[in-house]
């Protein structure tokens, strides 16, 4: 059993969008949410581009995952930055050389400043394996295992100061089985983590096409 708190299928929302996306991908790791989020491109649900992948260690999975589908990707080692926000200034500047207008952070493992949020105001997305307000921060999955949830899932958020909050823009909930493991339960939310992300980057495009009459925060 899972349940997505979505409506619309992602082929009605996106279409609507005149303009396709200009998404800047940040990812620390793996980068499995990077590629759903460019097949959903590549098969037409998505009307989005990806202009660049940033990630910020050189042995992470995800910059194979961007060579083989030729997008573009800058390494920005935050071991060579003095400072967070001096990494995020390095972000701003290559998001916008690239010329995107949205930062899609998919395994994102640095906490972000000001510097990136004031470049980007609400346009900075996150996707967190929990759902959110519970477990924010690290090993969010272990962290419903130990409270013995029957229930968790993922969350697609806007990006604000304080780690792991923001609005919510999408849901899905993942039920915890009683022989679940971390990797087992990763496995299942991450499944779902690959269908809520590019329906919840169209939601939110919406949504900023209506940015003057809709307030995100009330
Ligand atoms: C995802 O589970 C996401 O929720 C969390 O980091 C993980 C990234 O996985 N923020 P991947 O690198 O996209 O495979």
């Amino acid at each position: 059993m899972t349940a997505a708190l979505i409506s619309p299928a992602l082929s009605e929302l996106s279409p609507q969008l005149a303009e396709p996306l200009r998404l800047a991908v940040l990812a620390s790791g793996n980068g499995s949410n990077l590629a759903a989020i460019a097949a959903a491109i590549e098969n037409g649900d998505l009307n989005a581009t990806i202009q660049v992948v940033i990630y910020n260690n050189p042995a992470a999975k995800v910059a194979e995952r961007a060579a083989q589908r030729q997008l573009p990707a800058v390494l920005l080692n935050h071991r060579t930055f003095a400072s967070r926000a001096a990494l995020d200034e390095a972000i701003v500047q290559t998001s916008q050389d690239a010329g995107a207008d949205w930062v899609i952070m998919a395994g994102w493992m640095r906490r972000v400043t000001a510097v990136l949020i004031q470049a980007f105001p609400q346009r900075i997305l996150n996707i967190h394996p929990s759902l959110l307000p519970s477990f924010p921060g690290i090993r969010a999955v272990d962290q419903a295992l130990a409270a013995g949830v029957k229930i968790t899932g993922c969350t697609v958020h806007y990006v604000e100061l304080e780690i792991d909050s923001g609005p919510i823009i999408a849901q899905a909930a993942v039920p915890v089985l009683a022989d679940d493991t971390a990797a087992s339960l990763q496995a299942r939310i991450q499944q779902q983590e690959y269908r809520i992300y590019p329906a919840a980057i169209a939601i939110a495009a919406q949504l900023a096409g209506k940015s003057t009459a809709i307030n995100l925060h009330t």
